[in-house]
């Protein structure tokens, strides 16, 4: 039996609707693995209407014959666990069993949270628009050499002397140049000796227990959390996540080689969302408190239900942005796309797809590598009749209005990948599967 290895990323600024698409597919998986970014992450599974939003924890928990693994690539807040397993554990689910977290994944702290937030507060209308969960700083301990990981919690005296260490570093930091609360190391100590005995049972030789899944011909998924733009090198920087988004990142944060992964699928939505600060180009600028702007933008916000999954932010809206999609599809090496919420545009009497940007008077196809070049572009927009038709639950192709089908078929090729599945509703059940990513 041939194995198959799936990587689920998203291809825009995040919440392109990932977890729904895990959860759907790991009907014929053994495990599904994490393998970068944190509890930023807010994935969103409907099924028979009943809603579960996962931040950490792997969307394949909801299957019960599902294994969850937490890759190296993924920094890990203990208190943000506990309690995600605590709520899905209340529900019936049996978590700690299913569970196995890596040694090697750098924990979040709550001095790493102090961190973020006096960040984004010195950088004042600069700021990023972090989730504030210690991510950005959670990794560069990491990349410094300096940081705590899952697996120093298996020698608590150790363990004792790098937190009173990092933390008297980090405190510096807190206290003097940000002027701000210096976090307590007793309290920290107390909660560490907590979270060791929660996650110690649950560390686990990850690469090895992939390798041993794909030996015995098992199919696994890997789920990418944030977005394509999101990357830490490729995104919009510096408006970005701090991890790898893209699908290479499921090799090195998960510990498979890359010849490993059979299929790259690309979930993107219909449209565009961003939430945080930084360059959205085909925006349609709308604000939902004070009720000014783009009447569209208001329109696809409120028929998609775009708050943030995580923080609750309202997601700011704007029209596809092919431009985005073709660089997606090149870093990514997407082999097909998801296309979701469909149904949130069917109300829609016009819509504009963005072709190319022009910078400098200058027509470019792919976008340029920082922010601060964003700024400087400004969309072509191809525009297209909408269907005016619900399109909710379509269960064949063929049945959709011929103005999404043509819809659907501009987008493929001016990203230049098909769209193997298609999403028009929040529901498990409300999903068109056209071309398996398992055979
Ligand atoms: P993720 O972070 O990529 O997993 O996406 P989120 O869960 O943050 O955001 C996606 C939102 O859209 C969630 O509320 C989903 O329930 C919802 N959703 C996913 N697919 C569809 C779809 O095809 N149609 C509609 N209307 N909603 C969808
Ligand atoms: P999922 O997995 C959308 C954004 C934040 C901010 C930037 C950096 O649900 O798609 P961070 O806290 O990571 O340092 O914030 O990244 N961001 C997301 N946006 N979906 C996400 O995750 C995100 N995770 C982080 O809003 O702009
Ligand atoms: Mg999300």
């Amino acid at each position: 039996m041939t194995k198959r290895n799936i990587v689920v990323v998203g291809t825009q600024w995040g919440d392109e609707g990932k977890g729904k698409i895990v959860d759907l597919l790991t009907d014929r998986v053994a495990a599904v693995v994490r393998f970068q970014g944190g509890h930023n992450a807010g994935h969103t599974l409907v099924i028979d209407g009943k809603t579960t939003v996962l931040h950490l924890i792997p969307s394949g928990i909801l299957r019960e014959e599902v294994e969850c693994f937490i890759g190296n690539g993924v920094v890990l807040a203990p208190d943000a666990l506990e309690k995600e397993m605590n709520q899905l554990e209340a529900t019936g689910l049996k978590v700690q069993q299913r569970l196995k977290i890596s040694d090697a994944c750098p924990l979040i702290l709550d001095y790493h949270v102090a961190l973020d937030v006096a960040r984004e507060l010195a950088r004042g209308n600069k700021a990023i628009g972090t989730t504030g969960r210690g991510i950005g700083p959670a990794y560069e301990d990491k990349v410094a050499r300096r940081g705590l990981r899952a697996g120093d919690f298996k020698n608590m005296v150790q363990f004792k002397a790098k937190l009173a260490e990092t933390l008297a570093y980090h405190n510096y930091m807190i206290e003097h140049y940000y002027k701000a609360e210096p976090v307590s190391f007793d309290l920290l100590w107390e909660k560490c000796e907590r979270y060791s005995k929660l996650i110690v049972p649950m560390l686990a030789d990850i690469p090895n227990l992939i390798a041993a899944y794909n030996a015995e011909g098992k199919n696994l998924m890997f789920e990418g959390a944030q977005g394509t733009l999101l990357d830490i090198d490729h995104g919009t920087y510096p408006y970005v996540t701090s991890s790898n988004t893209t699908a290479g990142g499921a090799s090195g944060g998960a510990g498979i080689g890359p010849n490993q992964l059979d299929y790259i699928l690309g979930i993107t939505k219909a449209y565009a969302t961003r939430v945080g600060s930084g360059p959205f180009p085909t925006e349609l600028d709308y604000n939902c408190d004070t009720d000014i702007g783009d009447p569209i933008g208001k329109e696809l916000g409120n028929r998609g239900h775009e708050f943030g999954a995580t923080t609750g932010r309202q997601r700011r809206c704007g029209w596809f942005d092919a431009v985005a999609l073709r660089r997606s599809a090149q870093i990514n090496g997407l082999n097909g796309m998801c296309l979701t919420k469909l149904d949130v545009m069917d109300e829609l009497t016009e819509i504009k797809i963005c072709v190319s940007y022009t910078q400098n008077g200058e027509v470019i196809m792919l976008p340029p590598a920082s922010a601060d070049e964003y700024e400087l572009c400004t969309p072509n927009y191809v525009t297209m009749p909408g269907w005016n038709t619900s399109t909710v639950g379509t269960d064949s192709f063929d049945a959709l209005p011929i103005e999404a089908i043509e819809y659907i078929r501009f987008l493929e090729k001016e990203v230049g990948v098909p769209v193997s599945i298609l999403s028009t509703g929040p529901d498990r059940s409300e999903t068109l599967v056209i071309t398996d990513p398992f055979v």
